[in-house]
């Protein structure tokens, strides 16, 4: 049995279903994450999901995957366009990472246009709302394959 899948969501990301529904969706993050370990049995696959408003625990469970995943999806909200520590702990991971945004980042003001994860990922998902971390699941399978 292949190491589970790390799911990471910052900060906000647990108000999803009520915050800013125009942007986000009505999905919330419980919805997410049963989604995903869903799509994940399909391949065989368990998750581990973590979702935190801090930038020094999210650090933390990006560490533990060196050891624990076979690979990692990571939704950083807004700390994807501002933490060196979250880069730097991504580039210690050797597993693959993917990363998801529901929005499109890219539709939205500039500050949101990089990403410091997107150099460290080996894909990028953003803009299709939950459905894009099914994608990155499926992607994930496709290379554990
Ligand atoms: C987000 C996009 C970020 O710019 C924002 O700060 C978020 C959510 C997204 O999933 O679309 O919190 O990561």
């Amino acid at each position: 049995m292949s190491k589970p899948l790390h799911i990471i969501n910052g900060p906000n990301l647990n108000l999803l279903g009520t915050r800013e529904p125009e942007v986000y969706g009505t999905t919330t993050l419980a919805d997410i994450e049963a989604m995903c370990d869903t799509r994940a049995k399909t391949h065989g696959l368990e998750t581990v999901c973590l979702q935190s408003n801090d930038e020094g625990e999210m650090v933390n469970f990006i560490q533990a995957a060196r050891t624990d995943a076979s690979g990692l999806i990571i939704n950083a909200g807004a700390y994807s366009h501002t933490s060196v520590a979250i880069l730097d702990a991504l580039q210690a991971v050797e597993v693959p990472i993917i990363e998801v945004h529901l929005s499109n980042i890219f539709a939205r003001e500039e500050f949101r246009h990089h990403s410091y994860v997107s150099g460290v990922a080996a894909g990028v998902i953003c803009g299709l709302g939950a459905q894009g971390y099914e994608m990155a699941i499926d992607a994930l399978a496709a290379r554990l394959a």
